[in-house]
């Protein structure tokens, strides 16, 4: 197998089978997800691996009903974050002086930098940030999955407010950004799964210059 053939073998998943994924399946999306490179380090995301079937339910109603949510084997919302305080600067500089073993006022040059980065920014402004740092590690579970040949799906269709209802995340000062199902096609009852992929010859987005 190679990610070629990886990527060409995934596509998004409508329908899904009730076969579910084993733990040890998901642990290692998750870890790739756990792994994504992130602005500054910061990690400014949670995932939330819904395993409720009344929420999957009322997250299936907030997605326009899209059949993913309740047939899927997982659900993982990337809720990320509001606001970053001082104190959530603090706290990742302790932790990231603690395991590499240096003092904590030699981040200092460090602590600023964020601080002039992020510390002004506008609540939009830091969904915007944190979001792409979300997608990013998004991007990187979806290829695992694929190399695992485990079927997912990105999924934006879904209302955004009333997901953050649903799980209570405002006051957590969590957003919910983007969702990803996995489990297993279901090639019966999803003509996608035999459908001819859709992209652009490379000419058409690669440009030397
Ligand atoms: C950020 C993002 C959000 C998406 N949201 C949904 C969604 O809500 N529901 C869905 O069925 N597919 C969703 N898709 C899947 C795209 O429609 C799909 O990736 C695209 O049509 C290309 O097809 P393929 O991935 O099957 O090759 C989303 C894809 C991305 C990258």
């Amino acid at each position: 197998m190679n990610i070629i053939e990886d990527l060409n073998w995934r596509y998004a998943t409508k329908r899904y089978t009730n076969k579910p994924l084993s733990e040890e399946q998901v642990n290692t999306i998750l870890e790739t997800i756990r792994l994504s490179a992130t602005s500054l380090g910061l990690q400014p995301f949670e995932i939330y691996d819904i395993r409720s079937t009344e929420l999957r339910t009322q997250l299936r109603e907030a997605a326009y009903n899209q059949p993913q949510l309740t047939e899927a084997s997982h659900v993982l919302v990337f809720a990320v974050w509001t606001e970053v305080t001082e104190a959530m600067v603090d706290e990742y500089l302790q932790f990231v002086a603690s395991t590499r073993n240096r003092e904590l006022a030699q981040l200092d040059g460090f602590r600023k930098s964020i601080l002039s980065y992020l510390g002004n920014k506008e609540t939009e402004d830091i969904i915007k940030w944190a979001s792409n740092q979300a997608y990013i590690a998004l991007g990187k579970a979806m290829a695992a999955a694929a190399q695992l040949r485990i079927d997912s799906t990105p999924m934006e269709g879904f209302n955004n407010q009333t997901v953050d209802e649903l799980l209570g995340l405002k006051e957590k000062n969590l957003h919910a950004a983007v969702m990803l199902t996995l489990g297993y096609r279901d090639t019966e009852n999803d003509p996608l799964a035999v459908a001819k992929k859709v992209r652009k010859p490379i000419h058409q987005i690669h440009r030397i210059i």
